[in-house]
């Protein structure tokens, strides 16, 4: 070889080399989804796991089924990476043991309606009653056993799936066919967003809400983490977990979370609210000027330093602190959930809200248009 071709060679080479560098570090690893099986339903259909996760070790594991988000990692400030969220590590878990909805898509009415009934257009309706007498988180058959159709998106700084169901006319009770859709995206600034929407062919009424169960710590219970709600007001229930339909303000009871202040702080309080509770398990009314995304709340864990923003364009968010929670369920990881081992944020429109004219309508007709949104954004401290 002459000096003009070795020359040629080695610049044929090096400008191999430099494509080669250029390919790998446009496809790095920013953002990704992968798809992997996650076992059958009793009727055989295939369930699909999807896990969302970007460069900063957030991770999301979201299953075809119930569109439950089955596992949430989260850095702490040191950048440990646990999982925060409570489930099961299969789906037989989900499947077999009458799960408390952890990580699921809640529908097609989140949260409880008294007696099962209500009325629309001069017509009374039966839902089916799946908890002492009322309707709870849509029925015996919910938004949270069914299996959802999946669609892999990709944003500039986002990943994400959307999932869609056709509720049939008449599922539990409900008027109309309701096609309803749940878009999870994964954002490179470690927000996880809940895009829902929905149309119905008949009038109907519609609340749509995700049921994650936090633990920011990674185990042990939720007390110590220091909650802020931004709401002055919140809604008192009957013995029967029922809105009475008054909307009450939170000052000077234990239900003020106006500033931050830990879960357990007053948690057991000889109350009538936390009592009929049996701690938090209530709607709080937020404070808000219009229907646009903001602040419903916030959560930080001391320990970790890890923290939860809860945004969202709907007027209540539902508190729960896990009092249903009794150590039999044998979680991710083989962890016991005890009473209190996880807290859940539920944004949503009111409980039993079509029995309560005071309260915001959750009524859709055709050719309306459900949105709402919801963003769960982790950050440290
Ligand atoms: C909601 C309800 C609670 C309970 C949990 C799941 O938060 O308000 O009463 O049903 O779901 O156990």
């Amino acid at each position: 070889m002459n000096k003009l071709n070795r020359l040629l060679v080695l610049l044929l080479v090096g400008f191999g080399f430099l494509l080669l560098f250029a390919q790998v570090s446009s496809t790095a690893p920013e953002l990704q989804i992968r798809k992997q099986p996650f076992g059958t339903t009793n009727e055989k259909k295939p369930v699909e796991l999807y896990t969302l996760s970007n460069k900063n070790g957030v991770e999301a594991g979201i299953i075809t089924y119930g569109g439950i988000v089955v596992s949430l990692k989260l850095p702490d400030r040191k950048g440990t990476v646990r999982e925060v969220t409570l489930g099961y590590d299969s789906l037989d878990g989900y499947l077999k043991n009458n799960s408390p909805y952890f990580g699921a898509l809640i529908g097609r009415y989140a949260n409880r309606i008294g007696n099962g009934r209500f009325s629309l257009g001069g017509r009374e309706y039966r839902l089916a009653t799946n908890s002492n007498g009322s309707h709870l988180h849509g029925g015996n058959q919910g938004f949270d056993k069914a299996v959802w159709k999946a669609t892999e998106v990709r944003g500039p700084k986002s990943v994400g799936l959307k999932l869609d169901y056709v509720s049939p006319d008449g599922e539990e009770g409900y008027p109309g066919t309701l096609s309803a859709t749940a878009v999870y995206t994964l954002t490179t600034d470690n927000e996880l967003r809940i895009d829902y929407s929905a149309t119905t062919d008949r009038d109907t009424i519609v609340n749509l809400t995700n049921h994650a169960y936090f633990n920011l710590a990674g185990d042990g219970n939720i007390l110590k983490h220091r909650l802020m709600i931004n709401a002055d007001r919140f809604t008192p229930i009957s013995e029967a977990f029922i809105p009475t339909g008054e909307v009450r303000s939170v000052k000077g009871t234990p239900m003020d979370f106006t500033k931050p202040t830990a879960i357990g702080a007053r948690i057991n309080q000889k109350d009538e609210q936390l009592i009929r509770g049996n701690g938090y398990d209530h709607n709080w009314v937020l404070n808000r000027k219009d229907n646009k995304l903001s602040l419903a709340a916030r959560v930080e864990e001391p320990t970790s330093g890890r923290v939860l923003e809860v945004l969202t364009t709907e007027p209540g968010v539902q508190f729960y602190t896990g009092n249903f929670l009794d150590g039999t369920i044998k979680g991710i990881g083989g962890k016991v959930y005890q009473q209190r081992a996880g807290f859940c944020l539920e944004t949503q429109h009111f409980p039993d809200s079509p029995n309560h004219p005071n309260f915001p309508s959750t009524v859709l007709k055709p050719g309306q248009k459900y949105a709402t949104t919801t963003v769960y954004k982790f950050s440290v401290q």
